[in-house]
C-alpha cells in the first residue's frame, strides 16, 4: 500500500464529470494511477497493483524505468519536437537503430503518432507501391479503431463503431486458431485452413496482407507451415506483407520482432506502443527502399517522431538488451505457460504464451470447449481486480485473460497472480 493523494476524490470526481471514457467499465475502474514503478501501479487511494496491462503493452521496461526518465529529462532541455519535414538527433538515430535490427528488407522508417496512424500509412504505401486498391487482412486481426484502419480490423462490434459501412474492398481471410481448428482434431495438419485463399487472393486487385505474426488478440500464434503456406501464396502472386508489430514487437513474444519466430521477411512492417519507452507516442511504418521508392507521402509530419520520444525510444532498445529483458520475456512466459498449466484447474481450457504475449482462455468444459460465459468472466476480472491484478480482457470470444506484464516482470510476481487466480477461479465456480 502506497501513499494515498490527498485530493483523491476530488480527482475521481473530476475524472468521471469531465474525461470521455466510451468503454463499459468493471467494477473498480478507471483506475486513477498515481504513481508507477516496474510492474508495479499505485492508485490515488495508495493500492498497489501488479499491472499485467504493461499500460497497455506500452511500457516493456517496466514503468519509470530511470533510464528512459533520465534520456526524456535530458532531451527535454536540448530540443523537443520540430516537423517530420525536418528532424532532430534522436529521430534519426532511433531510425538507425530500428532499421539495424529490423528484419530485412525493411530499411528506412517513417515517424508517425501512433499505432492506427502507422497502419494506414502502411496501407496507403502500398497502394501506392502496387497501384492497387485491396487489402486482405486476417480474421480476428486488430490493427486500430482510427477509419482507415478500421477497415482491416476484423471485429465486426469494432467496425460498426464507423457508423457507416466499411468500403468493400478489403477483406478477410481465415486466421491460424489452432485450438479451436474447424477442421477438428486430426493427427497431422495440413493447414486446410488456407485451402481456397489463393484463389480469392488472386481474385482480387490485393495490393497486400496485413497481419500481426502473431496475433493480440487471444495470443494466436500460427504453426510455422501456416506461415510458410500464406507466405508462399502472396509471394507468387506479388502480394506484399504488411507485419503489424505495434504488439509483438520490442521483444515481447521474446525475440525482438515477432517475424522472427518464422523467418518472415515484411516489406512493410509497422511498431507504436511501446516504441516511445512510455514517453509520449510515436508510430513507426517502415518498408524496404523498393517499396519506399514510389512514396509520395498524403501524411502530414507535425507531430512523427517526437524528439523526447526518439530519445526514450533509444534508452528502451538499450535497456532490453542490457537487462536482458528479451530473454526474460521467453522465460517468464515459459515460467508462466507452467504455473498456468500446474493449476489444473477445470476452467483453463487453454494457456497460450509466447514470451510475455498472450493469455489463459476460460472455458465451462475442457472436453467441448464451450465458452466461460461472460457474466463468470466478468466476475473473475472484478475478484482479481480487488486481489490487485490489473489485467485485460480479450480473445475471439472474450474469454481469453491477456496477461501481459513488462518484461521485467519476477517469478515471484507471476507467482503472486498465480495464487491470485487460484483463488478467484475456486470462489467464482462456488468452490
Ligand atoms: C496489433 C495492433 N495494431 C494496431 C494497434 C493500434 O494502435 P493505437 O492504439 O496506438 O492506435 C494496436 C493497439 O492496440 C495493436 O495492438
Amino acid at each position: 500500500m502506497g501513499d494515498k493523494t490527498a485530493d483523491a476524490e476530488a480527482i475521481e470526481a473530476a475524472d468521471k464529470k469531465y474525461v470521455m471514457r466510451p468503454w463499459p467499465h468493471p467494477a473498480g475502474e478507471p483506475v486513477i494511477v498515481a504513481r508507477a514503478k516496474g510492474c508495479v501501479v499505485t492508485d490515488v487511494h495508495g493500492k498497489d497493483y501488479l499491472d499485467f496491462t504493461a499500460g497497455y503493452f506500452v511500457n516493456n521496461a517496466g514503468h519509470c524505468h530511470p533510464r528512459i526518465a533520465e534520456a526524456a529529462s535530458k532531451q527535454v532541455t536540448e530540443v523537443l519536437q520540430v516537423s517530420g519535414k525536418h528532424g532532430t538527433i534522436p529521430m534519426v538515430r532511433l531510425a538507425e537503430r530500428l532499421m539495424k535490427l529490423a528484419p530485412k528488407p525493411i530499411s528506412k522508417a517513417f515517424f508517425s503518432t501512433g499505432g492506427s496512424e502507422a497502419n494506414e500509412i502502411a496501407l496507403k504505401l502500398a497502394r501506392q507501391y502496387t497501384k492497387k486498391p485491396d487489402i486482405a487482412y486476417l480474421e480476428n486481426g486488430y490493427h486500430g479503431l482510427t477509419l482507415g484502419a478500421l477497415e482491416v480490423t476484423a471485429s465486426e462490434k469494432y467496425r460498426e463503431s464507423a457508423g457507416k459501412p466499411m468500403g468493400t474492398e478489403n477483406f478477410a481471410i481465415p486466421t491460424a486458431y489452432c485450438y479451436r481448428c474447424k477442421f477438428g482434431p486430426h493427427a497431422e495438419c495440413n493447414v486446410q485452413c488456407l485451402d481456397g485463399v489463393e484463389e480469392k487472393l488472386a481474385s482480387r486487385q490485393t495490393a497486400a496482407i496485413i497481419a500481426e505474426p502473431i496475433q493480440a488478440v487471444g495470443g494466436l500464434a500460427p504453426p510455422q507451415k501456416w506461415w510458410d503456406r500464406l507466405d508462399q501464396m502472396r509471394r507468387k502472386l506479388g502480394i506484399l506483407l504488411i507485419a503489424d508489430e505495434i504488439q509483438t514487437g520490442l521483444g515481447r513474444t521474446g525475440k525482438m520482432f515477432a517475424v522472427e519466430h518464422y523467418g518472415l521477411a515484411p516489406d512493410i512492417m509497422t511498431g507504436g506502443k511501446g516504441l516511445c519507452g512510455g514517453v509520449g507516442s510515436l508510430g513507426l511504418t517502415s518498408a524496404s527502399d523498393e517499396v519506399c521508392r514510389g512514396f509520395f507521402g498524403g501524411t502530414t509530419p507535425t507531430n512523427g517522431g517526437n524528439a523526447v520520444s526518439s530519445a526514450a525510444g533509444l534508452a528502451l532498445i538499450d535497456i532490453l538488451y542490457d537487462e536482458g529483458l528479451i530473454e526474460n520475456s521467453a522465460k517468464m512466459g515459459r515460467y508462466f505457460t507452467e504455473a498456468a498449466w500446474a493449476m489444473k484447474d477445470p476452467w483453463i481450457g487453454d494457456v497460450r504464451f509466447t514470451g510475455l504475449l498472450g493469455g489463459i482462455e476460460l472455458v465451462k468444459n475442457r472436453d467441448t470447449k464451450e465458452v466461460l460465459g461472460k457474466a463468470e468472466i466478468a466476475r473473475v476480472k472484478d475478484l482479481l481486480h480487488e486481489a490487485g491484478m490489473l489485467i485485460t480482457v480479450s480473445g475471439w470470444h472474450g474469454n481469453v485473460l491477456r496477461l501481459q506484464p513488462p518484461l521485467s516482470v519476477t517469478s515471484a510476481q507471476l507467482d503472486q497472480f498465480i495464487a491470485a487466480l487460484r483463488k478467484t477461479l475456486t470462489t467464482v465456480r462456488g468452490g
